[in-house]
């Protein structure tokens, strides 16, 4: 630590007051808190709750609302000084040792660090388990929401939130920052593959994944926490920005964006998360009649309102954050802040605002009953470590079968030209092309491994292309070229997998045009030339403009964002699955009609709702 960093912490310390640091007084057997109330699992969680309450200074409240990222607790015994109580990984932000064992490992680490403190109150982990644990090398990685959205399947979504929360819970894991129940209404935007669909009905069914996450009761071996997000109007800011701004009426910020969240909260969804856009000019962040009085008072949310990453820093459009951006939020009704790097700043802050009467001690203990009434309801006081029995179910055979079935049904068969499809097993030869036919990155997208996703083996699955050659009889040739170059008119039919290359938040808006690279139109044109009858297989995060391209293909099959079973792809090619996915979103004629949906009149390529089957 160079000397100006340990001043500053030193400053820190003591701007806190000497009464936070105890030494000595590590939670240990014999100390006071080992016979309190609070510890008592067969006492109620509201007495438990109050007890502890009533044993907590302001400092300890305060850093129970504090959330701070992974690699910003440097040393990691700060989550002990500041009594911070809870830990992040962003995305991508994985231990040096990026396996299960790996995670489970740092997670009891951070865990030991929390509980080393003298009330003992064990840290909370969050993380984006958005479509599987998909920060982990080797996890699972289920199709992203668009495709589930296609899948019209409650039920098979239930089950994947079930099965992610097992390998989540393998790694020490307690909370995701899932599902994403955003209603993306113009495709421009980059965050479209999160949203299972652009009409409420979808998204608001698929909380079906909440119960799947959280099990019949939050206090289950493999329950972890889910959290709806982005309250609220995420997907509907003009223009598909990113963090833009919602222009709409309250009627139909209630008709269009809201229910989803009221879906979850029935469902008992434990956290909400706070939307960086804004609505009407005005930052959801600071909004206090959207957070306490239409979340919190009219929905009847009980759990507890996170913020997004710095979210706060945004409410009076100037970088960082500011004694009254932190009372604001806090007096909207956010209970956790998601600092996440200036935990201390926030801290002091904070405390400031309280001292001055700014955030009432009334707001700090309701803020921090919700998050201890989750923590006591998860087990986390009576089982506060990993649970290493199910570390090998991360990327087990069970849920890559899952994850496949997801795949097949979430394809949507859209042309289908003299039964181009389904491709025979015993063709002799045929000829697969495009850049997404063999690249495990490209066909997870976003928030794979890292933030943005990239492209290339960046973790085990299969490939289209792999599942292609696992179909076929032993018989069939099947001769791959990335670019196409080498078909000729021998082929029984051509393959081409194209589309998009994986990006996320900010990255993905395309304000420009939603069509086709110029490799992909160079690879498609190439085999079209030989004459092969042309399936085309897009793999891409929202419908893209394809009308112009069309009409030169005989078959056209969009996969959206399937993860990491390919295999799921080559099952409904194949015919081994009929292909029953149905769009979740309207297909635009071209980009300038943007924002299109069901209902408003534009005319579209393909209607929401359609799919083809194969008779
Ligand atoms: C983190 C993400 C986060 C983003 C916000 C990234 O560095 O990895 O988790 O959402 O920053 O800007
Ligand atoms: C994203 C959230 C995410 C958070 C933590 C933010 O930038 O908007 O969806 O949960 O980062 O990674």
């Amino acid at each position: 630590m160079t000397s100006t960093k340990l001043a500053a912490r030193l400053v820190a310390l003591l701007a806190l007051g000497a009464a936070l640091y105890v030494p000595g007084a590590s939670g240990s057997a014999g100390t006071a808190a080992d016979t309190a109330a609070y510890r008592d699992p067969s006492l109620p969680v509201s007495d438990r709750v109050d007890d502890l309450l009533s044993r907590m200074s302001l400092d300890e409240k305060i850093g129970q609302m504090t959330q701070a990222e992974r690699s910003a607790l440097d040393p990691q015994s700060d989550l002990a000084t500041y009594r911070i109580g809870s830990v992040l990984s962003g995305g991508g932000s994985a231990p040096a040792d990026n396996t299960a064992a790996g995670w489970a490992d740092t997670y009891d680490s951070f865990q030991r660090t929390a509980l080393s403190t003298p009330l003992g109150i064990p840290m909370i982990y969050g993380a984006d388990a958005v479509h599987g644990h998909n920060n982990v090398y080797g996890a699972t990685i289920f199709p992203h929401n668009i495709g589930l959205g296609a899948t019209r399947d409650p039920a098979l979504v239930n089950r994947i939130g079930e099965v992610t929360a097992e390998e989540v819970s393998g790694t020490g894991i307690d909370w995701t920052f899932g599902p994403c129940v955003c209603v993306a209404r113009n495709d421009r935007w980059g965050r479209t593959y999160e949203s299972f669909g652009e009409d409420p009905e979808i998204p608001s069914a698929m909380t079906s994944i909440v119960d799947g996450f959280q099990g019949a009761t939050l206090g289950g071996p493999t329950s972890i926490l889910a959290t709806a997000k982005h309250y609220v109007g995420d997907g509907g800011t003009e223009g598909g920005v990113d963090q833009g701004d919602t222009r709409v009426s309250e009627a139909e910020l209630r008709a269009i964006h809201l229910p989803p969240f009221q879906a979850a909260v029935e469902r008992g969804v434990g956290s909400v998360m706070i939307s960086f856009s804004s609505w009407n000019g005005e930052k959801v962040h600071g909004h206090r009649y959207l957070i306490n009085d239409v979340l919190k008072e009219e929905l009847g949310f009980t759990g507890f309102v996170i913020s997004d990453w710095a979210g706060i820093d945004q409410i009076d459009g100037q970088p960082g954050f500011t004694g009254a951006e932190v009372a604001t939020a806090i007096n909207a009704g956010i209970d956790m802040i998601m600092v996440p790097y200036d935990y201390q700043q926030f801290i002091s802050l904070l405390r400031a605002e309280v001292e001055a009467g700014q955030v009432p001690m009334a707001r700090i203990d309701d803020a921090n009953r919700r998050i201890l009434t989750k923590k006591f309801e998860l087990g986390l006081f009576e089982r506060p470590f990993t649970d290493r029995s199910y570390t090998p179910s991360v990327g087990s055979q069970a849920h890559r079968d899952l994850a496949r079935e997801a795949v097949r049904e979430s394809q949507v068969l859209l042309k289908n030209n003299d039964d181009a499809l389904p491709l025979s097993k015993s063709s002799d030869k045929i000829f697969v092309a495009g850049k997404n036919a063999d690249d495990i990155g490209n066909q997870s997208g976003g928030w794979t491994i890292s933030w943005q996703g990239s492209s290339g083996d960046i973790t085990p699955g299969t490939t289209v292309l792999e599942g292609i050659r696992d179909t076929v009889s032993p018989g069939t040739t099947v001769t791959y070229d990335r670019e196409g170059q080498g078909i000729d008119g021998s082929y029984e039919s051509a393959v081409a997998v194209v589309g998009e290359t994986p990006y996320a938040e900010g990255e993905g808006d395309r304000p420009g045009g939603l069509g086709l690279d110029a490799a992909d139109l160079a690879t498609l044109s190439r085999l079209e030339e030989s004459g092969v009858p042309l399936i085309v297989v897009l793999i891409s995060g929202r419908p893209m403009d394809i009308a112009t391209e069309i009409d030169g293909w005989d078959a056209l099959v969009t996969a959206w964002l399937p993860g990491t079973e390919g295999q799921g792809v080559a099952d409904v090619l194949f015919g081994d699955h009929n292909p029953t996915g149905k769009l979740p979103m309207t297909w635009m004629r071209e980009a300038g009609q943007q924002p299109i949906n069901v209902g408003d009149g534009k005319p579209a390529l393909f209607e929401y709702g359609y799919g083809l089957d194969y008779g």
